[in-house]
């Protein structure tokens, strides 16, 4: 399969990764002095989580975790994207550390190092200790200043073996879902709370970012973000002022601020909520991004919807276009019209694709093996498109695929399988699909090309 890519488009030190966060894979939700965060909460509150399914086990990454290493090295990948859980560092949210949080990451790290694999290190991936929910959580700017205190604590144990830095996870995600359309935790629908929420959060990056800066030397900081393609519904002249929004929404509101453009104004209009504006902000939030990364998964077809939840637009269900299990339309060019965006709208320096992947309801077969040909279809589709951006002149320097495991995919629980490798939860059992194998070939392949950028 890996023909269709154009991998001498690729860096020679292009990263292959896969990515993981916390929550989804960690488990041991009590031990080692770890505190309850906002998705503990949520996921016991009855009827969020599909199957009132939670994160307590999980994938028993938190024990099985040399054995994830292993089979990261089965895989070929030289890189790995995993986050921190910032109720096991700091189980107040502020104040006291708990070394043993510390002590696993840190063995953790050592342990990919062994094995040759360069750790990508996520600060915040929507755990947020349950501590500072408490005292109001993201809409409260206090959070922000905690949250880089947090960042400084981890980057001064980690930052001797780590450079590779993210502060925020898809802030999008905790912003607006979880404050805006309450399906993720804290589970909130409050506009004022959920764009608070966004200005503290990048409030928080910024702030983090300076950290982070100040007790290592050499770190590459960055930010993560969950960006749609958005197309209108029609050619009517309402329905391209939503898809306007709509962009607004889930792409300007996160990208402009952090190049220093501010919000935009068209946005802020349309909440029509007071920013909790201080001055030399906006300076903090543009703090210089050493890249940025896109995590991609699905096209967007909005309509305009006066009357709905802002931004007043309606995504579309376009008929007969494949999707995958996540009902998400699968659209491979998508992900290098963004990359093609962000180099030539954004003049980002170097990008890369942080998260990229597809559910599937895999089985595993009588002989022991779980082919999923769909996963592999939308893997190889979307690394040729990320290879053609980059022949396009994209500064893509590595894709991580998402995920290296199955895992608990947030609100639908255990049900959507992501992993280049099964996990059956009974057992605890990996096994590597046929899209783990055949992303190891692609990786072996770009590895023997042995040239630099074509
Ligand atoms: C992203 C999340 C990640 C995972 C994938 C499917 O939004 O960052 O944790 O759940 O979606």
């Amino acid at each position: 399969m890996s023909h269709a890519i154009d991998l001498a488009a690729l860096p020679q030190d292009f990263r292959w990764g896969t990515a993981t966060s916390a929550y989804q894979i960690e488990g041991a939700v009590a031990e080692d002095g770890r505190s309850p965060s906002i998705w503990d909460t949520f996921s016991h509150t009855p009827g969020k989580i599909d199957n009132d399914d939670h994160g307590d086990t999980a994938c028993d990454h938190y024990h099985r975790w040399r054995e994830d290493v292993a089979l990261m090295g089965r895989l070929g990948v030289n890189s790995y994207r995993l986050s921190i859980a910032w109720p096991r560092v700091m189980p107040d949210g502020d104040g006291p550390v708990n070394p043993k949080g510390l002590d696993f990451y840190d063995e953790l790290i050592d342990g990919l190092l062994a094995a040759g694999i360069t750790p990508s290190v996520t600060l915040y991936h929507w755990d947020l200790p349950q501590a500072l929910q408490d005292r109001g959580g993201w809409p409260e700017r206090e959070t922000a200043e905690h949250f880089a205190a947090y960042a400084s604590v981890v980057a001064e144990r980690l930052g001797d073996r780590v450079s590779h830095w993210t502060t925020l996870n898809e802030p999008l995600c905790s912003a607006w879902i979880g404050h805006l359309e309450g399906k993720m935790a804290p589970g909130l629908t409050d506009l004022t709370a959920a764009v608070r929420a966004s200005y503290h959060l990048l409030l928080g990056h910024g702030l983090a970012a300076q950290a982070i800066r100040a007790v290592t030397s050499g770190a590459e900081v960055g930010i993560v973000n969950n960006l749609s393609t958005v197309f209108p519904a029609s050619d009517s002249p309402e329905d391209q002022a939503a898809a306007r929004r709509h962009d607004g929404h889930v792409n300007r509101w996160w990208l402009d601020p952090v190049h220093g453009r501010g919000f935009p104004a068209d946005m802020r209009e349309v909440y029509g909520v007071d920013l909790p504006e201080r001055p030399g902000d906006l300076d903090i939030i543009a703090a210089p991004l050493d890249w940025l990364g896109l995590n991609y998964y699905f096209p967007a077809t909005v309509a305009d919807d006066p009357d709905g939840p802002v931004p007043h637009a309606r995504s579309v269900r376009r008929p007969d276009v494949p999707r995958t299990g996540m009902d998400w339309e699968i659209d491979a060019s998508g992900i290098e019209t963004l990359l093609l965006r962000l180099t030539h709208e954004y003049g980002a320096r170097k990008l890369y694709v942080t998260e990229n992947g597809s559910a599937f309801p895999d089985t595993v077969g009588p002989d022991g093996t779980v082919d999923d040909p769909e996963r592999r279809d939308y893997l190889v589709g979307h690394l040729a498109a990320c290879a053609s951006a980059a022949r396009k002149g994209a500064p893509l320097a590595g894709y991580f695929a998402w995920s290296l495991l199955d895992n608990f995919e947030w609100a639908y629980g255990y049900a959507k399988r992501f992993g280049l490798v099964h996990v059956d939860y009974a057992t605890q059992a990996r096994t590597i699909k046929t899209s783990g194998h055949s992303y190891a070939e692609i990786v072996r392949a770009h590895g023997e090309l042995g040239h630099g950028t074509a």
